[in-house]
């Protein structure tokens, strides 16, 4: 039943064929399939990969960072530990794969015969899933200030839909990703976020202080460097209230120079209301204490199922310390299972992991997160100089320690089944 109703969205990046390695590998046979299924999707024109990986050239050039960054398994960047939770959107290369490009540059990157290439992928840049229901955009570009501390600005962007709708799928395409950090959606319901638009003769408004107040924030989509769009089943989707207006916030990191910024959102929406809403649990911790120096220290964040559930998705979040999250479920009748082991966690690559099958977790289950933060000097992503003790918070400089559990209501839960197994 699971495969029917994910078969839809694997996407390119997904499926994984493995093949056994060859023994004398051409780019034409065996290396270009490879890379066209685990890399142009990023390495292409107007992506987010620094070079485009798109034909013999443009591959065989980087051979040998090729060959380094296959075999340390930096790219396709990936953190989730195989065997700790079985995901759709895994982006791995098997260790056949990974044999065959380090045979392949090992004997020169030959090019083998043309007539053995696959046809050339034609990708599109235009949205992930077609033309958008709604596309949302500030009136103009955002003009952000060289230095200063991190810009949160809210951009207020009214739905026009007069109805409770449900969402499919939201693609945030930053304008400029050399300033954007992270992009988090909702909608508002009470008008406040309007009021507040365009105040300060720039489009949108200053929200970093109205974290939790001022608007009503009902989270419908977001994004972070590394997220590649993905949709909702056909059967789920996010409540998206009538007559809302849409807030985007974006997290704007300041490079020293004038940049602007235009980020847009696509919206797809479900024609009637679909059979499950998706909804999110979060598992954190606010009282976290970092000392310096501490280059492996742990905390840990835990959170309590109180009703039946199935699991479609989890996403670490942890700023420039983190370097591994494990979440486990703790099952009513003492059970452990393992959610998602993220290591090394990157938070450049901050990824929603989202499972092959839904996994059920009963009420009383028992979510835990462990995380390990390296506050040291052989951090070399450590913002801190000199070295402090580092809390929670939402700036760069501090840190945090949540699990974002993606969640439907379980239909089946097994008090009210008859026995059978549920899905
Ligand atoms: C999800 C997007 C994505 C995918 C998929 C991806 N890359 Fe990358 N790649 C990037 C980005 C972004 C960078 C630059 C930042 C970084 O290193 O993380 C990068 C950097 C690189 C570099 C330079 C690393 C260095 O140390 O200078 C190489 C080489 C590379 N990728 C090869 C590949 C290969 C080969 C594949 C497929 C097997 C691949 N990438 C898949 C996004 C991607």
């Amino acid at each position: 039943m699971h495969f029917v109703l994910f078969s839809a969205v694997l996407s390119a990046f997904t499926l994984s064929v493995s093949a056994a390695p060859v023994a004398k590998p051409t780019f034409a046979k065996d290396v270009a399939r490879i890379v066209q299924k685990n890399c142009e999707g990023c390495h292409r024109t107007g992506q987010i990969g620094p070079f485009p990986l798109t034909n013999f050239q443009e591959v065989s050039a980087f051979g040998t960072e090729i060959k380094r960054v296959v075999s340390e398994r930096r790219m396709p960047p990936w953190s989730a530990v195989p065997g700790h939770g079985e995901f759709k959107n895994e982006r791995r290369l098997s260790a056949d794969e990974i044999a065959t490009i380090t045979a392949w540059v090992d004997a020169g990157t030959p090019m083998g015969n043309a007539k053995d290439l696959p046809p050339a992928i034609q990708w599109s840049d235009d949205w992930a899933f077609g033309k958008p229901d709604l596309i949302l955009k500030p009136a103009a570009a955002f003009e952000l200030a060289p230095t200063g501390v991190d810009e949160y600005r809210c951009f207020v962007m009214p739905s026009g839909l007069d109805d409770v709708r449900y969402i499919q799928a939201m693609e945030v395409r930053p304008g400029n990703r050399k300033v954007v950090h992270h992009v988090r959606a909702f909608a508002d319901t009470t008008g406040k976020a309007r009021e507040m638009d365009g105040k300060d003769g720039q489009p949108g408004f200053d929200c970093s202080l109205n974290m939790t107040a001022a608007f009503k924030r009902i989270g419908i989509g977001g994004w972070a460097p590394g997220n590649v769009p993905a949709k909702n089943a056909d059967d789920i989707g996010t409540f998206f209230p009538a007559k809302s207006d849409v807030v985007m916030e974006v997290h704007y990191h300041r490079n020293g120079l004038k940049e602007s910024d235009q980020s847009t959102l696509g919206i797809w929406l479900h024609k009637n209301t679909p059979k499950h809403i998706q909804k999110s649990l979060i598992v954190a911790n606010i009282g976290i204490r970092i000392p310096p120096g501490a280059a492996r220290h742990e905390e840990r964040g835990r959170a309590m199922v109180n009703k039946d559930i199935l699991v479609t998705s989890i996403l670490p979040h942890m700023h420039l310390l983190g370097t591994e999250m494990k979440v486990t479920a703790t099952f009513p009748d003492g059970k452990v299972q393992d959610l998602v082991w993220a290591k090394p966690y990157d938070f450049n690559w901050q990824t929603s992991y989202r499972y092959k099958e839904m996994l059920r977790l009963p009420k009383g289950t028992r979510i835990d997160a462990v995380a390990y933060y390296n506050n040291s000097e052989s951090n070399p992503r450590n913002p801190s100089n000199p070295l402090k003790e580092v809390r929670w918070g939402e700036g760069t400089t501090e840190e945090m320690l949540v699990a974002f559990v993606g969640y439907i209501d379980d239909p089946n839960p097994p008090a009210a089944s008859t026995g059978a197994i549920a899905p």
